[in-house]
């Protein structure tokens, strides 16, 4: 047995990979050979992670059904799709609050990005992938989603959806040789949470990485080791799942 996360001759597209966690997992699926379309709601970034790897930028917005089902048949056939548009759009994470204090405004915006934005996607790649008898479906969520968070009901419940979705397509199509995957992420540090990590003093990010076994928020490179992981042949056999990544978290301080 030789053991290689080998892509050559894949082509993949990672949404929302114009920074942060998509950029780290555009630059792995690069590294293993694979063809990457980086998109982004925002041209710029798109193009600049594209110039980074010799890619293909393809700017659309995910919330949009029509422009998503348009750009993907525009684009030569996807073999992996990783789900990565989050949190509530280009301007990053919106914070939420304690639920009996939210609107059904303040909830949309998670539900369209974090779960229709998925929906979409992966609408538009599968009808190829069932063709061509071989694909990968990967779905960047939170931890919030698969344990709960306080004060970010809406983004935690889009992200359950999200991963509900996963389990149901994995069962659909895991006869054609697709696997859908989720990846549950704890606190990362990107340009989104930046903010939070700035000032290594921050008290509140003192207490939150007490939190963590491993005593440092996650990098887009620890995201990018298990999606290149679960895009290759290696990961056959695994769908349906939902996998931390998320330096041991745990609730207790
Ligand atoms: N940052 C964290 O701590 C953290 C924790 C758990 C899970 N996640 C998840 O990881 C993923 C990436 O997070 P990040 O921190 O890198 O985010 P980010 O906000 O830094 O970057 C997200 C990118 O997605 C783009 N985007 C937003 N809405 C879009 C849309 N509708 N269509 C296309 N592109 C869109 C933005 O322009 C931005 O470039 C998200 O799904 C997020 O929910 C992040």
């Amino acid at each position: 047995m030789t053991f290689g996360l080998e892509l050559k001759g894949r082509r993949a597209l990672v949404t929302g990979a114009g920074q942060g966690v998509g950029r780290g997992i555009v630059h792995g699926l690069a590294a293993a050979g694979a063809d990457v379309i980086v998109n982004d709601l925002r041209i710029e970034r798109a193009q600049e992670v594209a110039d980074e790897i010799g890619g293909t930028a393809a700017a659309f917005d995910v919330t949009d059904y029509d422009a998503v089902t348009d750009a993907i048949a525009a684009l030569d056939d996807v073999d992996i799709l990783v789900n990565n548009a989050g949190n509530a759009g280009a301007e990053g994470f919106a914070g939420l609050g304690r639920f009996v204090d939210t609107r059904p405004s303040d909830w949309e915006p998670f539900f369209r990005v974090n779960l229709y934005g998925v929906l979409h996607c992966t609408h538009a790649v599968l009808p190829g992938m069932i063709d061509r008898g071989w694909g990968r479906v990967i779905t960047i969520s939170s931890d919030s989603g698969r344990t709960g968070e306080a004060n970010m009901a809406a983004y935690a419940a889009s992200k359950a959806g999200a991963a509900g979705l996963t389990r149901a397509l994995a069962v659909e199509t895991g006869r054609y040789g697709i696997t859908v995957n989720t990846i549950a992420l704890g606190t990362m540090r990107t340009e989104a949470t930046e903010g939070l990590w700035a000032d290594p003093d921050n008290p509140h990010a003192k207490q939150l990485l007490r939190r963590y076994a491993v005593r440092r928020p996650g990098l887009p490179e620890d995201a990018a080791a298990l999606t290149v992981f679960l895009a290759s042949g290696h990961a056959s056999w695994i769908t349906g799942q939902t996998y931390p990544v998320n330096g041991g978290i745990s609730f207790a301080q």
